[in-house]
């Protein structure tokens, strides 16, 4: 039998996005609680049982890549909760056709965990890190642990990571005057750091626009520091501009609230639980979980992926700057940004 032209790559949505990055997250639950991501007080966690098994998400992660997705990165809450998580790595890392599996963590349990990630087939780890200091730490993640992501950083190091990212979101006030420190540790560590701008997402109960520090000023405080930076071109589909020091070091800027990159966003989410959004700002997502365990074959799934992504319409963060309508959201768990991954 013929397969119908209608079932094939590349699938693009109503904006000509491809279906692309999945980011796939392992576990809602996290061992920090940085004000940007969490509700600040009690949450209810998702049920056990919803989450989905290894298999599962192995078998989501290949369908995905049939449909044309090169990217994997598994994300939480914190992703080295889950445990076993070197096994899952190992299942992902033999999909066929998968070119890139990463993981976005917070790094307080990377140190014992990096070699046996990397053993697994992990190819690639972005580590958040917000401050040099431990009290910031603390203010910003309301725990402590800054000593632990810190080993964590140099345990990927030693582990043989190549191309480590350090993500720091830049709040005024609480880090923007660690900026260039920052900057020099990455320098050092040969990593190549990325300061997002604050984002008003679901959990973000302190969010307020005075506290974001837009692009332009966080590349303000760096040419003070080291001079003239080069760079800041095309980025394809990656959220980040990437720019250089002098000296060649290279940083980025995620400037997801200043210059939306919506129209270039070829990434969605799949929780732990199964549910798909299309975008970080996305009030419905789509269940996954369901067809999954109602025996639905490969093919069914596909299917029924493949289309809703060429349905997909969403541009939330740039729909929300045209709008003039910021500020955190507050809904159901699934709206929440350490449920979603970040
Ligand atoms: N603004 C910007 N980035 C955020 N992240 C989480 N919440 C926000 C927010 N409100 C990103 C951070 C964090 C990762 C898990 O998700 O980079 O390190
Ligand atoms: Fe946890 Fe990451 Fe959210 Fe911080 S940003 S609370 S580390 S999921």
């Amino acid at each position: 039998m013929v397969e119908s032209v209608e079932s094939a790559p590349p699938f693009l949505d109503r904006h000509g996005r491809m279906l692309g990055s999945l980011r796939l997250s392992v576990t809602d639950r996290c061992n920090l609680r940085c004000q940007y991501c969490m509700p600040a007080a009690s949450y209810d966690w998702l049920p056990r049982e919803d989450l989905l098994s290894f298999e599962e998400l192995r078998r989501l992660a290949a369908l995905f890549v049939s449909l044309g997705a090169d990217q994997v990165r598994l994300t939480g809450g914190e992703p080295l909760l889950r445990r076993d998580l070197p096994d899952l790595v190992r299942k992902l890392s033999g999909i066929p056709g998968l070119r890139d599996l990463a993981l976005t963590t917070n790094g307080l349990l990377l140190a014992p965990l990096a070699a046996p990630l990397r053993a697994a087939g992990l190819q690639r780890i972005t580590v958040s890190l917000d401050t040099l200091r431990p009290d910031v730490f603390e203010r910003v993640s309301r725990r402590k642990g800054h000593a632990e992501v810190l080993a964590g950083i140099d345990a990927a190091l030693a582990a043989g990571f190549r191309g480590l990212k350090l993500d720091c979101v830049v709040m005024r006030g609480m880090n923007d005057d660690e900026i260039p420190a920052l900057l020099d540790y990455a320098r050092a560590h040969g990593a190549e750091l990325r300061f997002i701008e604050y984002m008003d997402v679901g959990g973000a109960q302190h969010w307020k626009p005075e506290r974001v520090v837009p692009a332009a000023e966080i590349l303000q405080h760096i040419q003070r520091a080291f001079g003239p930076v080069s760079g800041g071109g095309a980025q394809g589909a990656a959220p980040s501009t990437p720019w250089r020091l002098q000296d060649g070091t290279p940083f980025g800027i995620i400037a997801s609230m200043s210059a939306p990159f919506c129209g270039a966003c070829v990434r969605s989410r799949v929780t732990a639980d199964g549910h798909w959004f299309h975008c970080l700002y996305a009030r419905e997502g789509f269940d996954l979980r369901a067809p999954l365990r109602a025996g639905l074959s490969d093919k069914e799934l596909a299917e029924f992926i493949g289309a809703r992504w060429r349905e997909r319409d969403m541009q939330g963060a740039l729909d929300r700057l045209r709008a003039g309508s910021h500020g955190a959201g507050e809904g159901d768990a699934h709206y929440e940004m350490h449920v979603r991954g970040g």
